[in-house]
């Protein structure tokens, strides 16, 4: 099964990856976490990412496709991928589509996480994040068991470069202009499903998986698909689908 969480900067795609990929058996597949693994090796390809990334815009897709195309080489992605923060331009989504028609795979589930702007922000500001397996964390409303510490590994939690404030604001405008058009790309393909991101974390899991349904690829029974999903308003407030 592939799925992708998508959503804005803060929606909360990386918090619900790591219960997704335990409950599916499939490996994320984070374009973010794989930039800040290249940077953090001080390659080539992380050194040409990271200016992007700094300044909040995103990577240029012949860079990000390189990446991708390379983690699905890899043999634990055979039986699906949860991808995170992929595809994000409609020129990565029709690649995407490409790479797996041409391993006989196609999308499956598009799940798009809505969240009001004044959360997003306020999610950014306190975001804690683990360096080594990219959990996160934040202070107030998803605090780790001990201070600053993962729970998963117990590695120090750093803060992102570029959640300070002017960089964050820059990467949810660059999400309006560039990433919201590959809704549409998906809408036609009627794989959409579109998911309250306000609320607990365990919450918006739950929403997530009534959406997707169990893990054989087939929506849920009584899920919003199809042509009444391309026609529906997002809600107010949010930042919804044109
Ligand atoms: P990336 O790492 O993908 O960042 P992003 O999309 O901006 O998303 P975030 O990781 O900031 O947010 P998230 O939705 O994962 O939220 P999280 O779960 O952490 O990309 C970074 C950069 O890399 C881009 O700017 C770009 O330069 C480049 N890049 C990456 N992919 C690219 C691509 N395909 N093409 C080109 N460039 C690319 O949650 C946020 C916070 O909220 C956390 O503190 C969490 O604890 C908290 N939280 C989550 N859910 C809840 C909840 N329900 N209630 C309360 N708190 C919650
Ligand atoms: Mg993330």
């Amino acid at each position: 099964m592939n799925l992708a969480l998508f959503g804005p900067p803060g929606s909360g795609k990386g918090t619900q990856a790591k219960f997704l990929v335990q409950h599916f058996g499939i490996p994320q597949v984070s374009t973010g976490d794989l930039f800040r693994a290249e940077i953090e090796a001080g390659t080539d390809l992380g050194r040409k990412a990271q200016t992007f990334m700094d300044r909040g815009d995103l990577v240029p897709d012949d860079i990000t496709l390189e990446i991708v195309r390379r983690r699905l080489s890899a043999p634990d992605t055979t039986g699906g991928v949860l991808f995170d923060g992929f595809p994000r331009t409609v020129p990565q989504a029709v690649e995407l589509d490409r790479m797996l028609q041409g391993m006989g795979r196609r999308m499956d589930r598009v799940i798009f996480i809505q969240v009001p702007t004044e959360v997003l922000v306020d999610r950014l500001a306190g975001r804690l994040t683990c360096p080594k397996c990219g959990r996160t964390y934040h202070p107030k409303l998803a605090p780790p068991r001990i201070d600053s510490l993962c729970d998963e590994d117990g590695t120090e939690l750093i803060m992102r470069e570029d959640d300070r404030p002017e960089t964050a604001r820059k990467r949810i405008s660059v999400y309006l202009e560039q990433t919201l058009p590959v809704l549409a790309h998906y809408r036609q393909q009627h794989v959409v499903s579109d998911i309250d991101g306000t609320g607990s974390i365990d919450e918006v899991r739950n929403r997530i998986l009534r959406a997707v349904g169990p893990a054989s690829g087939e929506p849920a029974a009584g899920i919003r698909v199809a042509a009444d999903q391309r026609e529906e308003a997002p809600p107010q407030g949010r930042l919804g689908g044109r």
